[in-house]
């Protein structure tokens, strides 16, 4: 029996001296000035204008004005004591139309950005592609098109010469997943298809754009630089262990994750996914040497995780199949706490997730590069918000990371999601996930409880309380 009057270690206590501790953003998200300097569309700004895509017609048009105010955004950083920011570079800024020559306005925003927080300590880590494709890229075919992952490899090559000097931390994309199956599959962001075959061919070309521009980037690198990316991953557990429900949890593992992991750290594709695809009349649109390409060899794999789901092979009728035949699978709602996203809040799984990547696909570290949570957050008269439920989300997602190191996880590093509350894609600015509260009417900053705990965590443990 535990020795209930000795006070328990937290495990979060646990995480080493060289973990790196920071916060992410995203370009699209945060910036606003979307017509200035020589920035053109995005898929973004075309899709927030489609009647019912963004709730409450809300766009990035604005978003909290961060590329007029990234001074004292990094001063937030600084004041919260992190070693590390995560930000996203817009392609569409940097260049205009996603091809051509640089836009050396839209470059020196960046390069201000860098100087910035190199000037206070912090370390910049760049994501090159967070989901802000060249509106013209899209009307050339976008994603799906082949041509995009070239175009892709070129645009990184360009950020790389203009921040190259100074950056040394790279990730290619964030989410392959979202781009292609929420944007090209599913309709639920831009650019707005309903196609599994160009969700499917998306996700291909954005896995050969990560491909070709490791190399580029790796080739042109005059000092060893961390290159990686960025995907989001989650738990399929089967609801009860018949045939039915095992094989569901096998399916959304296949397609949520597996289908990204095995390609990147395999090179293949896994072949219970092919023929689940097949099967839909979906060929993933493969060449030679594109295997070869996609699974060049990483420093680091981010991960992104925020809740893990149970699947079932039935539906709520008992039937295996739906009306079209095909074979069920269905996310079941358990009674579990809920963010505002109405995610379930699972840190367990958390840990069951890293563990596994340590375990079937070893020799990559991996850092935490997303992590956090919406809640309905009710500020006080004077803009701080009192977040205990924020707060123990993060602790809680904390400790599952140390307990996961504990297992033999080889984690490095942790970004909480995110830095301030912001555009959150389709839900616009409704659902908030910031430490930091932004008051939309006066762009005013207020850092909420959390931000505060999470800089008394970092400090406490590097010892430095
Ligand atoms: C992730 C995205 C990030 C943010 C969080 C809540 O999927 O990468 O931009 O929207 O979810």
């Amino acid at each position: 029996m535990d020795d209930i009057t000795r006070p328990q270690a937290d495990p979060i206590d646990t995480l080493p001296p060289g973990f790196r501790w920071g916060v992410a953003t995203s370009s699209y998200q945060i910036e606003g000035a979307v017509a200035e300097d020589g920035r053109t569309p995005s898929i973004w700004d075309t899709f927030c204008r489609v009647p019912g895509a963004v709730s409450n017609g809300e766009t990035g048009d604005v978003a909290c004005d961060h590329y007029h105010r990234m001074p004292q955004d990094v001063a937030l950083v600084a004041e919260l004591g992190l070693d590390s920011y995560r930000f996203s570079v817009a392609w569409p800024r940097v260049q205009p139309g996603g091809r051509g020559p640089a836009n050396p306005a839209g470059l020196a925003f960046y390069d201000r950005l860098v100087d910035e927080l190199l000037g206070r300590g912090i370390d910049p880590w760049v994501t090159l592609y967070h989901w802000d494709l060249p509106q013209e890229l899209e009307d050339a075919g976008g994603w799906p098109h082949r041509d995009t992952a070239h175009r892709f490899a070129d645009y990184a090559e360009l950020v790389f010469a203009a921040l190259g000097d100074r950056v040394k931390t790279w990730t290619t994309l964030n989410e392959p997943w979202c781009s292609a199956m929420l944007g090209y599959a599913y309709g639920q962001h831009a650019p707005g298809r309903r196609s599994l075959g160009d969700g499917i061919a998306a996700a291909h070309h954005l896995l050969l754009g990560h491909g070709l521009a490791v190399r580029r980037l790796r080739a042109a690198a005059a000092e060893p630089i961390e290159l990686g990316i960025t995907v989001n991953l989650s738990t399929a557990d089967p609801a009860s262990d018949s045939a039915a429900d095992r094989d569901a949890a096998r399916a959304a593992d296949g397609l949520g994750n597996r289908l990204y992991l095995d390609p990147l750290l395999r090179a293949r594709y896994p072949q219970d996914v092919v023929a689940d695809l097949a099967a839909e009349g979906v060929r993933i649109p493969v060449r030679d040497g594109d295997l070869a390409t996609i699974a060049t060899p990483i420093d680091v794999l981010g991960v992104n995780f925020y809740f893990g789901q149970l699947f079932s092979g039935v539906d709520e009728r008992g039937r295996d199949r739906d009306d079209e035949g095909r074979p069920v699978r269905r996310a079941v709602r358990r009674d579990l706490p809920r963010t505002a996203m109405d995610w379930e809040i699972v840190p367990d799984s958390f840990t069951d997730l890293l563990v596994r990547l340590s375990r079937d696909y070893p020799g990559v570290p991996l850092v935490i590069t997303e992590n956090g949570a919406a809640f309905d957050d009710r500020p006080n008269p004077d803009g701080f918000v009192a977040d205990d439920d924020r707060v123990a989300y993060l602790a809680e997602h904390l400790r599952a990371v140390a307990r996961a190191r504990q297992a033999g996880a080889d984690v490095r590093g942790y970004f909480a999601w995110s830095l301030l509350d912001n555009f959150e894609w389709a839900y616009g600015y409704d659902k908030r996930f910031g430490i930091v509260r932004v008051d939309y009417d006066t762009q005013r900053r207020t850092p909420k409880r959390s931000a505060y705990w999470y800089r008394d965590t970092v400090r406490r443990v590097r010892g430095q309380r």
